[in-house]
């Protein structure tokens, strides 16, 4: 008899606990959710605008360019060279290798290609050589540009 009443009050004592636990639970996650969400969104607002200039800033191709090219191109006004931004849209530069064989030997590649020809044309020079820089080089030099351009 002693035996089934200490069962009875143990397992009382355990619900109660279990409970308590719950309804602590329940309280702690409601005041999680009325906390105010609005101050995080505008925080993070105002950064977002500039992201595109920053991680264009923090890529690799920028001293690239810098070093090799910004003496004769700059991205949104025409110098020695024409303006580079958005040129992956001209002429045949969709096709990366293309960039490339230019890039390694401009009079080569203009010997057999009417659009740099033409452009040369425009500009009266042609441009020099790059042979040391590796293909790796200048698809940092024209992922800087397209996200810098943009
Ligand atoms: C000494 C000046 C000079 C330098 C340095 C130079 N370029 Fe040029 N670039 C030119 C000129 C001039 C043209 C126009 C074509 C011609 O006359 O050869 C040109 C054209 C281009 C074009 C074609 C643009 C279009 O509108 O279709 C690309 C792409 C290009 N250059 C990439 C580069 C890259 C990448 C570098 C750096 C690795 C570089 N250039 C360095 C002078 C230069």
């Amino acid at each position: 008899m002693n035996q089934s009443r200490y069962i009875l009050t143990a397992s009382f004592v355990l619900l109660a606990a279990w409970s308590l636990f719950w309804v602590s639970e329940k309280v702690a996650q409601t005041a999680a959710l009325n906390q105010p969400a609005p101050a995080v969104a505008t925080a993070t607002a105002a950064p977002a605008a500039n992201a595109p200039a920053a991680k264009a800033a923090a890529l690799p191709g920028k001293a690239v360019f810098a070093q090799n090219c910004a003496a004769c191109h700059s991205l949104d006004k025409n110098l020695t060279g024409p303006a580079l931004a958005g040129f992956t849209g001209r002429g045949p530069w969709s096709d990366r290798k293309k960039v490339y064989a230019w890039v390694h030997n401009p009079a080569a590649f203009m010997a057999k290609d009417a659009y740099t020809k033409d452009l040369q044309k425009q500009y009266g020079a042609v441009m020099m050589a790059f042979p040391q820089l590796s293909e790796k080089d200048i698809d940092q030099i024209v992922e800087y540009i397209e996200a810098a351009g943009s």
